[in-house]
């Protein structure tokens, strides 16, 4: 592909995102009504929506980098037409080099004309292989990255072992989840094919998607005897992003299993209560509260989702970028950093004044009547109008009365 004039077979136009120019799939040729989802209709997958995702990750890479402070490889395997992995070498200080992969050769020659054209012939190599081929070429000590980016269609959860043993002792690795309908119990069946955990559609299914991934990752490490420590996650309405380092060693690998557990959720009353254990041990099937039967999510994690000085180093790489969506990011980085030793879910205004039959309060006056009533109260990035609180169901209901009765 060096120097060659590339013709695409397809209708493609120049697009520019952060600080590169990329020639992408021009998806209004590609779709005949505006409900039709344009980046799986093009020959090449390009998707103009995951730009904050993008972005959040060049923020994450370049706190990583910082963390480590010398020059890092980064694996972008399932890379589309070659955006994400061409921004990471152009944006992300100190990358010695990126390889960017997709089994489509149409994609190939996209990124790789993409590579060309950005000038990083000498730093990003491009590859047209399956995935996981590529991942367990890099599995021996040397071969391995110090990050990998995993963005598939749908779950993540086929590259995982593949990806953890191409990763470096220490290493970062990133995964998107677009596969919201199983995570979110709409199709349970193919949650617990593909994470081996029972989702639930309750109004924190995102918090629980996130749980459901950071799962899977730790299970999928603990094989190896490599521990997982999850330094940051978030969630947006089609998909949730977990970037996680890891460490060998099977002591690490057994702490998490520690932190692995179940949440149980009572449709009836809102009651939710999570309890710690690898194995799910015969309990009530009632809810404690209410009676009603109660449902369970799970095995999930119930450790962290996200590191606070990890959170602050993303802060501080935001302050220096001029992204399009820079301040959404900035408020989401905020919002994430304050939630990180909140409790587990989050009620959600709108069900419980829906249940109650009452006006939905502003989500501010029932957080500072949550906190002067002595319970804890945070805004989450999960859900604008989420309150995530250790306050009992019964008593957060009867606070709504109060203020609005
Ligand atoms: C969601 S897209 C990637 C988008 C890209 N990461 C971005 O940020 O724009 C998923 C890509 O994975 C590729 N793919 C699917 N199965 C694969 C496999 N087994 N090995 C390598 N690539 C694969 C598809 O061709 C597609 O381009
Ligand atoms: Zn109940």
């Amino acid at each position: 592909m060096k120097d060659e004039i590339f013709k695409a077979s397809f209708p493609t136009e120049i697009i520019q995102e952060g600080k590169v120019k990329v020639l992408v799939p021009k998806l209004r040729a590609f779709v005949t009504s505006p409900s039709e989802y344009a980046p799986s209709k093009a020959p090449v997958f390009y998707n103009p929506v995951m730009e904050l995702n993008r972005d959040i990750a060049v923020l994450v890479l370049q706190a990583y980098q910082r963390t480590l402070d010398r020059e890092i490889s980064i694996c972008e395997p399932l890379a589309g037409c070659g955006i994400r992995g061409v921004r990471f070498a152009v944006e992300v200080e100190a990358v010695k080099n990126v390889v960017i992969n997709d089994i489509n050769v149409k994609a190939f020659q996209l990124a790789s004309y993409n590579v060309q054209i950005n000038g990083l012939n000498d730093r990003v190599l491009v590859k047209n292989e399956d995935a996981n081929l590529l991942l367990s070429s890099h599995g021996a000590p040397r071969k391995r990255f110090d990050a990998i980016d995993i963005d598939p269609f749908g779950s993540p959860a086929p590259y995982l072992d593949s990806a953890i043993r191409a990763l470096r002792n220490g290493g970062l690795l990133c995964l998107t989840a677009t596969d919201m309908a199983p995570l979110c119990g709409v199709h349970p069946k193919a949650c617990i094919r593909k994470y081996a955990g029972k989702p639930l559609r309750t109004e924190y299914c995102h918090e629980l998607a996130v749980r459901l991934l950071a799962a899977c990752l730790v299970l999928t490490a603990a094989k190896y005897d490599i521990g997982v420590s999850i330094a940051f996650s978030h969630s947006a309405n089609h998909y949730v992003r977990v970037y996680a380092t890891i460490q060998h060693g099977a002591k690490k690998a057994d702490e998490n299993i520690k932190n692995m557990g179940y949440i149980f959720h009572c449709f009836k009353c809102f009651h939710r209560e999570p309890a710690k254990g690898r194995f799910l041990t015969a309990g009530s099937e009632k809810c404690s509260e209410c009676g009603s039967k109660i449902n369970v999510a799970g095995p999930l994690w119930l450790g962290k989702i996200c590191d606070e000085q990890f959170c602050e180093l993303i802060e501080e790489e935001a302050k220096h970028r001029a992204f399009k969506r820079g301040q959404k990011i900035r408020r989401i980085l905020t919002l994430i950093k304050d939630e990180v030793d909140a409790p587990l879910t989050y009620y959600v205004l709108d069900k419980l004044c829906d249940a109650l039959a009452l006006p939905v309060p502003p989500v501010r006056e029932v957080v500072e009547a949550l906190r002067e009533k002595g319970f804890q109260a945070f805004l989450t990035h999960f859900n604008s109008r989420g309150i995530k609180s250790n306050v009992p169901a019964t008593e957060i209901k009867e606070l709504l009365r109060e203020i609005l009765g």
